[in-house]
């Protein structure tokens, strides 16, 4: 990973803090089944009010130690840290945690959630957090890790969305193939300042597929709410 997203938050971070916006450049998006799409930095710097209605759900569930997977530039750390929470960030994005940590997130740390071995009251994914799940056939061994890490009583908040209708057609029929792999596994595709990042894969889950991968671990998974645009809250207990 060249962890153009890390330099694309810096980058950002540094204009803000210096005043000068010229060398800031959006992140080019693509993915298996979609053209390019711009994804605009201060999107991953923004505040409450300018959250999704899932997240600022989230946020309002959020209780005890939480644990903020994939934290990014730290927004979701920064609104609960202001509102007393205990929090720890963690991401795979040098980067980011750079920019987290400038921004005065705490406890901000450079990891793979995978490797994460403390215990917490509310673990957040969010911003398609299954997509850190990368495929179909990971689902298990991530949410096995991530109940490993639950205090008695504790609960995951994760959103995601249900990306059937990209693949809806003119007629209302659906053009994946039912034999192939999960409809919701794509390979992500980022560029940054014309760099290319080395191609992730990146997985969206539906509710009923996630409900029934937490249902064979044991693991109570709960419908909270939903989007606008077949996006959806979903919490997961003992
Ligand atoms: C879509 S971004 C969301 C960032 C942030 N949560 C937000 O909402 O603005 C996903 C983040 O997850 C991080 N990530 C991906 N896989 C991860 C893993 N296995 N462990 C920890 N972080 C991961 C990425 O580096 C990236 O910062």
């Amino acid at each position: 990973m060249k962890d153009l997203f890390g330099q694309a938050l810096l980058d950002y971070q540094n204009s803000i803090s210096t005043g000068s916006m010229t060398t800031v450049e959006d992140i080019i998006t693509s993915t298996s089944i979609s053209d390019e799409d711009v994804l605009p930095l201060d999107y991953l710097f923004r505040s409450f009010k300018d959250m999704p209605k899932i997240e600022q759900k989230a946020l309002q569930l959020a209780k005890g130690k939480i644990l903020d997977v994939g934290c990014g530039a730290g927004s979701h750390s920064l609104y609960l840290q202001a509102n007393g929470y205990d929090v720890r960030g963690i991401d795979i994005s040098k980067g980011a945690i750079e920019v987290a940590i400038q921004r005065g997130v705490k406890e901000a740390v450079v990891m793979n959630v995978l490797d994460e071995i403390n215990t917490f009251d509310t673990i957040l994914l969010l911003m398609n957090g299954t997509g850190i799940f990368q495929e179909l056939a990971s689902v298990s061994k991530y949410l096995n890790h991530l109940k490993s890490l639950l205090n008695t009583q504790g609960q995951i908040l994760i959103d995601s969305s249900d990306i059937k209708y990209m693949y809806e057609d003119e007629d209302g029929g659906f053009w994946f193939d039912a034999n192939s792999n999960y409809y919701g596994e794509l390979d992500y595709f980022l560029s940054y300042k014309n760099e290319n990042e080395v191609p992730m894969k990146w997985l969206y889950l539906d509710f009923n597929t996630l409900f029934t991968a937490c249902k064979s671990l044991g693991l109570n998974c709960e419908l909270i709410s939903e989007g606008e645009h077949f996006d959806y809250l979903a919490r997961i207990s003992n």
